[in-house]
């Protein structure tokens, strides 16, 4: 049972009725183990009513605590209002566009159809790149292109063709944040610490005009390492947040080829699941992440956080949230949650409702990967091929003096001992520190086997105060 959709929406809707009638859909469909996924939902798992998903049409209605670009994704009248640029669209006049042609070398055709130089012409994703050279879209991360990185299609959780809607592990929520990382991100990851909670981040390369996700002077870099050394899931969101099915072929690659650069230069490895922006993927980009190894995902909770973003408001999305947890909590059925952490709301006061509630409820708030019962060593691709058969002969040999593993894998090669991916090197060749690296299987020849002292800290307390004195 393939599912060839122009809208994701229809999708859902095909997908849902396609199991509901078809019992045995996997029995005949081309692929078992594609189909196997939603067939098997539909027998355990009533279907959640589903609310649209649309583009972005709201900003956050106060000022951000921090001086960091205000998050504005496809919202065609973002920033048309900017006063703060040298040269705004109230003192251009040189028109660009469907219309008017492309702008001049160097130069961003902003969404109101102007060309300017400044962040509100430029800036991912409203600058037009069909009639622009300079948008934040077109600049590139730094390093060798990942395209030549293989891409078999591992493990059992289907690829392109066959979205991913929901979760298969009985009562697991997987929340999910798009867009980031962004201002609020560093205080989210501290309230998941405080709940030992795991969460997977869609992340978008450089929109909103702020900055490069691996340009060492923003704070992203780090950030998006320490999701990765603690446990969190790093899938893609693309590079700038264009509508993929509004680009061509060579565009969709880009955007993901070089968001899976930027991945590389962080934390060494690229991600095998992605989210399209929008939720926008018709057939063509389908068969395009097919090819690139990539697991389309959507949600089948929408918390609507976006059109939400005030305390008044976002009491909604947590009723959203009750109400679907309320409404499977009996047969254990998972929640596949979007929201996004560049919303202060979302970070400072959804969230933590989400997280008390999914205890509550008995549930456990784990990764996209660990709802869909995949494999972690499924969840990104390396450069160099996994060590997995040399590491496990390696067992007996001296550790010592090993270069630190620069890429998370370890083994004859690299220690961890050190690196940034974890001090320990699992059997099957890569670093991490947590139980799963550390414990049986564990190579001491390459690392450390002893668990840290890193807890996460339990104590909620200290959020509150933070929210209470805003930086
Ligand atoms: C959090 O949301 C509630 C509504 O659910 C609202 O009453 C409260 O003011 C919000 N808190 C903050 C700090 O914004
Ligand atoms: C995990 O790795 C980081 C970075 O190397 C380190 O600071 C932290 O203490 C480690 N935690 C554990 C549990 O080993
Ligand atoms: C929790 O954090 C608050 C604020 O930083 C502090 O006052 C309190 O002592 C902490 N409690 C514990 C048990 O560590």
């Amino acid at each position: 049972m393939y599912l060839h959709c122009f809208l994701p929406l229809l999708c859902l809707g095909l997908a849902i009725t396609a199991s509901g009638q078809d019992e045995d859909a996997s029995a005949s469909a081309p692929d078992a183990h594609a189909s196997g996924l939603l067939g098997t939902q539909s027998r355990l798992f009533p279907p959640l009513p589903f609310r649209p998903h649309l583009p972005f049409r709201s900003r956050p209605k106060r000022p951000l605590p921090i001086p960091i670009p205000r998050p504005g994704f496809g919202g065609q009248s973002v920033d048309a209002d900017m006063d703060d640029d040298e040269d705004g669209p109230h003192t251009s006049f040189v028109r660009c566009g469907p219309d008017f042609g492309a702008c001049g070398e160097g130069q961003c055709c902003s969404a109101q159809g102007y060309c300017g130089q400044s962040p509100s012409y430029c800036q991912a994703p409203d600058c037009l790149i069909d009639y622009s050279t300079s948008c934040d879209a077109q600049k590139s991360p730094v390093g060798d292109d990942t395209s030549l990185i293989s891409r078999p299609h591992i493990g059992d959780v289907p690829y392109g063709y066959t979205p991913v809607y929901s979760c298969t592990e009985p009562k697991t929520v997987a929340l999910t944040y798009d867009d980031g990382p962004m201002g609020y991100t560093g205080d989210l990851l501290d309230l998941l610490d405080a709940y030992d909670a795991k969460a997977t981040f869609f992340v978008t390369g450089i929109n909103s005009n702020k900055g490069q996700i691996d340009d060492p002077s923003f704070p992203w870099l780090k950030m998006i390492q320490r999701m990765f050394r603690t446990g969190h899931q790093i899938a893609s969101h693309t590079w700038s947040h264009q509508t993929l099915d509004q680009l061509t072929q060579a565009q969709r690659y880009d955007q993901m080829i070089k968001n899976e650069i930027a991945f590389r230069n962080v934390i060494g490895g690229i991600p095998t699941y992605m989210r399209p922006p929008y939720s926008s993927c018709d057939s063509d980009c389908a068969g395009d992440m097919d090819d690139m190894g990539y697991h389309i995902v959507y949600f089948d909770v929408d918390t609507d956080d976006y059109n939400n973003d005030t305390p008044e408001d976002i009491q909604q999305s947590k009723d959203i949230f009750d109400n679907a947890l309320k409404l499977n909590k009996a047969t254990g059925r998972p929640l596949l949650v979007i929201a996004h952490d560049v919303h202060e709301q979302t970070v400072y006061n959804l969230t933590a409702h989400m997280l008390k509630r999914i205890r509550t409820a008995k549930y456990r708030p784990v990764t996209l990967g660990e709802c869909l019962g995949d494999s972690k060593m499924n969840w990104y691709r390396w450069e160099k091929p996994p060590v997995k058969d040399k590491a496990m002969n390696e067992e007996t040999s001296i550790s010592g003096s090993k270069p630190i593993s620069p890429d998370g894998t370890c083994g004859t090669k690299y220690t961890c001992l050190g690196s940034v991916f974890g001090d320990c090197c699992s059997g099957y060749g890569y670093c991490g520190n947590s139980t799963l690296y550390c414990g049986s299987g564990c190579l001491a020849s390459a690392g450390s086997c002893s668990l840290g002292d890193e807890q996460p800290s339990k104590n909620a307390t200290f959020l509150r105060y933070r929210w209470q004195t805003p930086r």
